[in-house]
């Protein structure tokens, strides 16, 4: 039987980027797959409510988790082979998103350097679908290994079994709700591509004709230190919440009211909104409530100045769902998972 050093009354602080005080009732560090099913295997475990946390990095504690936390910290990462001119790369769920990015790309491929710096690990990134400047993981991805709670058995899904969507997956509906990804593996394509759609990255990128992998990487990482707090000095859980997509229609009768509001239109004709224009425009940006605020440089990224609770983060994002609703009829939904 694998080890299975299970903590109690556990202080979660360090391991939220919100660095809300929360403590967990029990802890394991999962650093081999077994410990998972002998944990399962504990009935006094296997009854209680289940949290599976990554890098913390998208979500907000609102009480201590009275359950068990499997803080998942399996490491490694490798090229997998070649697959219909792509090579696949595959890193374990605890392994840090960043380095992981970084680390294909001084192996010389591209692919991922569009979502350099996100918070988190390899294992959360397919639960939202993480995604920035033009891209999505869900772009690249090849497969993921997942232990399935319910059956104690491991298993591959493929992209369509994991219905990503904006910020989405299965994992975070019912059907994925037991499923624990172990590893990811993805697909980066061997004739690689720059991707600068997005304004601001093509203008990052001006007077550089052909960018290589590397230098996009560079790019993307100076725009988001400029714009985005980082979670080590000032505690955050990136974009507080998703942009709201609308029907075409109101997006039209709103920009007759506000002509300058930022949109981009979705290939079914649907409207995504700027949250953080919208936010803005509400005159929220900068502004405190208790120890919560809002950014100054990013209004959809709320922030914790120091000893805020989640309660006082809840507080704070229902005054600006609030606003947001009063001006522009549209709700704005959270996307990190509140506890
Ligand atoms: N804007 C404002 N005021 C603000 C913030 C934004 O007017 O305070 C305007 C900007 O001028 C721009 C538009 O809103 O015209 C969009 O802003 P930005 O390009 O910064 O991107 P975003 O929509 O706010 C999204 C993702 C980010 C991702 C960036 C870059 C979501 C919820 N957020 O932010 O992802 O890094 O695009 O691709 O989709 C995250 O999910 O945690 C995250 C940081």
């Amino acid at each position: 039987m694998p080890d299975l050093p299970i903590a109690s009354d556990f202080s979660l602080a360090s391991l939220n980027t919100f660095g809300i005080a929360a403590r967990a009732r029990r802890y394991l560090r999962v650093t081999e797959v077994p410990q998972l099913a002998a944990a399962l295997a504990d009935p006094d475990l296997a009854a209680l409510p289940r949290l599976v946390l990554g890098g913390g990095s998208n979500l907000l504690f609102t009480r201590d988790f009275d359950g068990l936390v499997l803080h998942m910290a399996l490491s490694g990462r490798e090229i997998a082979g070649e697959e219909d001119g792509c090579t696949l790369v595959r890193a374990a769920a605890g392994e840090n998103w960043h380095d992981f990015v970084q680390w294909t790309l001084a192996q010389g491929l591209g692919g991922l350097e569009n979502l350099s710096l996100i918070p988190g690990t390899v294992g959360a990134a397919p639960i939202q679908n993480i995604g920035a400047y033009g891209a999505e993981i869900k772009d690249l991805f090849h497969a993921l290994t997942v232990f399935d709670t319910a059956s104690g058995q491991t298993r591959t899904l493929r992209a369509a079994d994991c219905r990503f969507g904006y910020r989405d997956s299965v994992f975070k509906h019912a059907e994925g709700a037991g499923l624990i990804v172990l590893d990811v593996t993805f697909a980066l394509p061997t004739a690689w591509q720059p991707n600068v759609k997005y304004a601001e990255l093509a203008n990052e990128l001006a007077g550089i004709a052909a960018p290589s992998p590397r230098q996009v990487a560079d790019a993307v990482i100076a725009i988001r230190r400029r714009k985005l707090p980082d979670p080590a000095v000032i505690g955050n859980a990136g974009s507080f919440f998703k942009n709201p997509v609308v029907p075409g229609a109101q997006c039209e009768r709103l920009l007759q009211a506000f002509p300058n509001l930022v949109h981009h239109r979705q290939p079914d004709g649907s409207e995504k909104l700027a949250a953080g224009w919208l936010i803005d425009q509400c005159g929220w940006k900068g502004r405190n409530m208790g120890a919560a605020g809002v950014y100054p440089k990013q209004a959809l990224v709320l922030v914790n100045n120091g000893g805020a609770t989640g309660d006082d983060v809840v507080r704070l994002a229902r005054a600006i769902q609030a606003d947001v609703l009063a001006r522009y009829g549209v709700q704005l939904e959270a996307e990190p998972v509140f506890v």
